[in-house]
């Protein structure tokens, strides 16, 4: 068949397709392009197929190691045989349409490209940051926080998002933690669902909606000692029950694409990773979408000792079931000689294939490869208000109130002089925090900003000192150790006279992220003794900590009657702060992630195993599991946040004392707002099981409901308990509940001591 036939052929094949599809309404699941699939593969060569495995990044902004010059005209030329399937770190509807018009017109048979692009929390308009969001425990509003993020960035040409990342993290070190949802299982698996339906809506052929991408399988974060790319060395256990129940839930949730990680599992890498890929995502779990590589990871291996060249490398990827490379050129480069030299089964490649196909075609691309090209949508889209809106509410729900002693907070509304200090105050690009790389800098509302909508006070603003040495960037070393204290004497005279001094500082937002492993958790450059400075001339102060991570914040937690938890919040960061401070919005987040006293305790969760030596056996006792220089407990425990009411939990009552398979009990509680305002509470479950096959932790979330109630008011709310609940990875290596007692605790965080027990037999 020559040239023009085969791709004439191609034409009239979707054509007739797509025609018949239009008369009827079918749902997604219902679609069915295997046969379409089977048609095209049959028209495709070995290299045209082994070029819809390539990813290139586009030739603007780099997320990762920035390739050789010269590296532009190959893609080009790859571009137009045919032999890119998808392109990541394109920006906007013109140069996503000039490239995807070469895939389509100028290439033999025209298949459409993706387009991927890290969309983690917004496009142009920034939401906060993905751990702020999970602060919020509010699964309704962090789906709509995708849904407008997909909705911004499919009018610009997108199709495809690198997120959700569902990286479980106990390590506040790594830098990351800013990207995933914190240290639970349980309440990152629901996360990581509400992002998944976000992103993906309904019917990925919405034009928008975009297709997700799970991150990065698996165990990222568990990086050793929080130092980002670093070795990963976990058993079994923490596999099973820790890292991999929130990417089943993407998978559950009909997750679209997966992306492998850096790190080795086991001595292997996850590129290169049949457990991980095969045995488990693909076969166990029966994903049905692709695995696309992580930047340069294929090529990675051979750093990693495991692959002797990129061709090696590109052996063991495509044999371990990694479908698509991002920016290592390992598959175009030498797939096809693997698959010559029987290394490689082209039959493995037809199923890697066919899977990104499965993927185009329920974006609906085939039907139209321009339709998320349409750039008076895009100007009509970028910014819209009820982005801005949506964003702002999820800004509020963000906020953790950490401390608040002698009610400090919210702030009167007339006829006080505040000082407000801090760099971060007057910021307006750190609020968008990182991985926010379509928005523009300086776009952010700052807190200053927002405070000007209370004109009842008087504001006074003084920097005090820089965050960091120099604007940080995206791709860029930031250095943290700044030591200029010029600032202090005009900042100190500020608090001196003001009634209440606003501390604002914390972490500039592109000090975490990736790449940005700390070894000091606490406030970054002269912070510290900035905030000692003034409050030995005023105490008075309300600290609004900026941070993608928690913090060691000791001396502030002994020192500063209030302190709010505002991560980074996005494009509407100021004003959320300001209502927040003012009491017009009463806050309710809570924390995702623990904060340790200090690095030293660190990794540090909630959910951690009892051990053999608990306790002191007796009175000043060295041998048991403690340090000798700081408490075991954390500054913060996971599950904690205050509100500018109280709450009281109470008649703790279960319908039944035990329950057997297939049954279930149901576990109440009174809930009260017993303060003068209303406010929204999330009353959380936590079970523990108190002996099993394998050790289980001291408490695990098992539920949470995110409560409103009046001032005054009671609901009783109630929980379900059943098999499923309880079950775990066993010693038997299945997930299975076992006969047993356990314990369950009712409250406000993971340290309630509200509980009952029960029994499974
Ligand atoms: C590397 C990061 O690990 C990954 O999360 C991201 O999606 C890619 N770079 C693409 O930017």
């Amino acid at each position: 068949m020559n040239k023009f036939s085969s791709k004439l052929l191609l034409v009239f094949l979707l054509s007739s397709v797509f025609s018949c599809q239009k008369k009827e309404i079918v749902s997604q699941k219902e679609k069915n392009y295997e046969s379409k699939i089977d048609s095209i593969l049959k028209l495709m060569t070995l290299e045209e197929k082994v070029g819809q495995m390539n990813q290139y990044n586009g030739f603007w902004d780099a997320t990762g190691p920035t390739p050789k010059e010269g590296q532009a005209a190959i893609k080009y030329e790859h571009l137009k045989k045919g032999l890119v399937g998808s392109m990541l770190n394109v920006k906007g509807v013109k140069e996503v349409r000039a490239l995807q018009k070469i895939a389509v017109e100028e290439t033999r048979l025209g298949i459409p490209l993706l387009f991927g692009f890290d969309v983690v929390h917004g496009y142009k308009t920034i939401s906060p940051i993905p751990l702020a969001e999970a602060a919020s425990w509010d699964l309704e509003a962090i789906k709509k926080s995708a849904e407008i993020a997909a909705a911004e960035a499919a009018a610009t040409g997108l199709n495809w998002t690198f997120a959700p990342m569902v990286d479980i993290s106990r390590d506040a070190r790594w830098g990351r933690v800013m990207e995933g949802a914190g240290e639970d299982p349980y309440l990152g698996s629901q996360i990581a669902m509400a992002r998944v339906q976000g992103f993906q809506g309904n019917d990925l052929s919405n034009e928008f909606t975009l297709a997700a991408c799970a991150k990065h399988f698996a165990a990222y974060g568990f990086a050793e000692a929080g130092r980002d790319y670093n070795t990963v060395d976990i058993s079994h256990n923490t596999l099973h029950n820790v890292i991999l129940p929130p990417f089943k839930a993407t998978v559950d949730a009909g997750v679209r694409t997966f992306m492998n990680s850096f790190n080795e599992l086991d001595g292997i890498p996850a590129t290169g990773n049949i457990h991980l890929q095969k045995e488990i995502l693909k076969n166990e779990w029966k994903f049905d979408g692709f695995i696309v590589s992580d930047w340069g990871s294929m090529g990675e291996m051979i750093a990693h000792g495991y692959a002797e060249d990129l061709k090696d490398a590109a052996l063991k990827a495509a044999n371990a079931g990694s479908d698509m490379d991002m920016e290592s050129s390992g598959y175009v480069a030498h797939l096809v000689t693997l698959v010559k030299e029987n290394k490689v089964k082209e039959s493995d490649i037809d199923e890697a294939v066919r899977r990104i196909l499965r993927i185009k075609f329920e974006l609906g691309l085939f039907e139209n490869p321009y339709k998320y090209c349409d750039e008076e949508r895009e100007a009509a889209t970028i910014g819209k208000t009820e982005f801005h809106e949506g964003v702002l509410d999820m800004a509020k729900k963000s906020i953790v109130l950490l401390k608040n002693q002698k009610n400090l907070l919210p702030l009167a509304k007339e006829g006080q002089k505040i000082a407000v200090i801090g760099a971060l105050a007057d910021d307006k690009t750190s609020p968008l925090g990182s991985w926010r790389i379509g928005a523009d800098d300086n776009t952010a509302v700052s807190v200053l900003e927002g405070l000007k909508n209370y004109p009842g006070n008087t504001v006074v603003y003084e920097k005090g000192a820089d965050v960091a040495l120099g604007e940080p960037k995206f791709t860029k070393e930031t250095k943290i150790n700044t030591t200029d204290k010029s600032g202090f004497p005009k900042a100190v005279q500020a608090a001196k006279n003001a009634d209440v001094v606003v501390m604002v500082l914390g972490e500039h937002g592109l000090q975490s992220g990736e790449g940005r492993s700390r070894t000091d958790l606490g406030l970054p450059g002269v912070q510290q003794e900035l905030l000692e400075a003034v409050f030995n001339v005023n105490p008075n102060i309300v600290l609004v900590l900026a941070n993608g991570r928690p913090l060691t914040i000791e001396w502030a937690d002994q020192n500063i009657p209030a302190i709010l938890e505002t991560w980074q919040l996005g494009t509407q960061s100021g004003h959320a702060i300001a209502q927040v401070l003012y009491g017009d919005y009463n806050p309710s987040g809570k924390l995702p992630m623990t904060f340790p006293r200090n690095v030293g305790q660190v990794p540090i969760y909630y959910n951690y195993k009892n051990t053999g030596r608990p306790v002191p056996n007796e009175p000043e006792s060295v041998f048991w599991s403690h340090y000798i220089d700081s408490e075991n407990t954390p500054l913060y425990p996971f599950g904690h946040g205050l509100s500018y009411t109280t709450f009281s939990y109470s008649n703790l009552s279960l319908d039944s004392k035990s329950f057997t398979k297939n049954g279930k009990i149901t576990v109440s509680f009174d809930l009260k707002n017993t303060g003068n305002v209303d406010g929204k509470e999330v009353a959380q479950l936590y079970i523990r099981d108190i002996v099993a096959s394998v050790t289980r932790p001291v408490r695990e979330l098992k539920g949470f409901e995110l409560v409103s109630l009046k001032a005054g008011e009671t609901k009783r709310i109630s929980f379900t308990i059943d098999e499923k609940t309880i079950a775990f990875y066993s010693a038997n290596q299945k997930w299975e509940a076992e006969p047993g007692n356990f314990k369950l605790f009712i409250g406000g965080s993971s340290y309630t001591s509200l509980e009952t027990d029960f029994k499974f037999n």
